[in-house]
């Protein structure tokens, strides 16, 4: 089942934002990831001037399945640092169509968040120290970049020019886990992460739609990331409709030695349909209905990559890793978005024990993680004062 398209169509945000007014701020309860447990006022929220007043919204939600209590206060404004997390994801359907003019694919996409994360930590630098990624611990961290080719470092600069700010003096670090380079979305996860932490570091009031318009500046799959859940996207990824998915699913992930690159990956997907008629990318019923009825058989056999073909010519070695999966009990294995890295579909924990070993044993695979999806999107873990 289909919801809404998410972000809504752009309606000229600054004339918008030039007719709103604020309300007072209520109180929400919060959880911070530390186990204080207190209660902070909610952000001032826009409302249209004249119109009925919004229902306060906690930017921060409380943790997972935690019911949040009272005793402490906390206040955005003298937030030291924000903490945010984000998920990396799995393409269960990933249908692509010919190359546009604007150098993108048209994609029919079922995008799958699931529970490995990236977590960007915020914080004000000294004035004129500009942007500092000072901090990058986990998985790959030595293969991050610290400057302005970190997907962090643009989200800062982008996010201050929409709010009118001047160039920020911020200070990030990054816990990493979601693979680099991987097909997972880690940098998206991180920029996503960043504009949510940064969002709530200065006090600012874009709400998800807009930051979702933000988002898509710095990225295909950075809207995506900020949703999370399980979602169809179409355009180039970003028109984003949740569905309703029963239950969750075991997955385990092999991750490779070396990444690869994904305007590479595309390119091979032109090279290999040259001279074919490519059919317009439509969702696929059958993953559809797969998710709905929470049934891992039938949504094993509807697991669908376009960029399977691409990444297994550029990167021959993951056939044996797609196969040895199969033969150890996966439901379905698949390249995850654009690869390197393997996405099994198993049916319980015991499942994932099995192809856990039989991924772990190879020696084209860096590293196996067994989780489960689908997993919320970006949002505040943590705030210091
Ligand atoms: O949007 P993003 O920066 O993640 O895209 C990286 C590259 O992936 C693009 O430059 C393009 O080569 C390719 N891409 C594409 N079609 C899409 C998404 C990404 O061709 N829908």
């Amino acid at each position: 089942m289909v919801g809404t398209v998410w972000p809504p169509p752009k309606v000229s945000k600054r004339a918008d934002r030039a007719r709103l007014t604020r309300v007072a701020p209520a109180t929400v309860a919060y959880r911070c990831p530390t186990g204080a447990v207190g209660q902070r006022p909610a952000l001032a929220l826009p409302v249209p001037r004249g119109g009925p007043p919004a229902r306060p919204r906690p930017l921060g939600a409380p943790l997972d399945g935690i019911a949040p209590k009272v005793t402490a206060n906390y206040s955005e404004s003298v937030s030291a640092s924000v903490t945010a997390r984000a998920p990396g994801k799995v393409n269960i359907q990933l249908s692509v169509g010919a190359v546009r003019d604007d150098g993108f694919h048209p994609l029919a996409s079922v995008f799958h968040a699931v529970a490995m994360h990236e977590e960007v930590t915020v914080a004000a630098g000294p004035a004129g120290s500009g942007i500092v990624i000072d901090g990058v611990s986990g998985l790959q961290a030595d293969e991050v970049p610290r400057d302005s080719g970190n997907l962090v470092w643009r989200a800062a600069e982008r996010l201050a020019a929409e709010l009118d700010r001047p160039a920020p003096d911020v200070r990030v670090s990054i816990a990493k886990g979601v693979p680099v380079a991987g097909g997972m979305a880690g940098g998206s996860a991180d920029c996503a992460a960043a504009l949510v932490a940064l969002n709530d570091l200065w006090g600012a009031s874009l709400d998800r739609d807009d930051l979702a318009r933000v988002a898509l500046d710095l990225g295909s799959d950075v809207p995506f990331s900020l949703l999370g859940g399980t979602a169809l996207g179409l355009g180039r990824g970003e028109l984003l409709s949740p569905l309703m998915v029963r239950g969750s699913f075991h997955w385990v992930f092999a991750t490779a030695t070396r990444g690869l690159s994904t305007p590479a990956v595309y390119g091979t997907f032109d090279r290999l349909v040259e001279g074919r008629i490519v059919p317009e990318p439509q969702p696929d019923e059958a993953v559809i209905a797969a998710l709905i009825a929470g049934d891992p058989r039938a949504l094993g056999h509807a697991l669908h990559n376009d960029l399977q073909e691409p990444a297994l010519t550029l990167r021959p070695t993951l056939r044996d890793v797609l196969e040895a999966g199969l033969a150890a009990g996966a439901l379905g294995a698949i390249v995850s978005g654009s690869g390197p890295t393997v996405a099994f579909l198993v049916a319980d924990p015991p499942g994932a024990a099995r192809v856990h070993s039989a991924a772990a044993g190879l020696e084209q695979v860096r590293a196996v993680f067994s989780t489960t999806g689908a997993a919320p999107g970006a949002r505040v873990v943590g705030r210091t004062a």
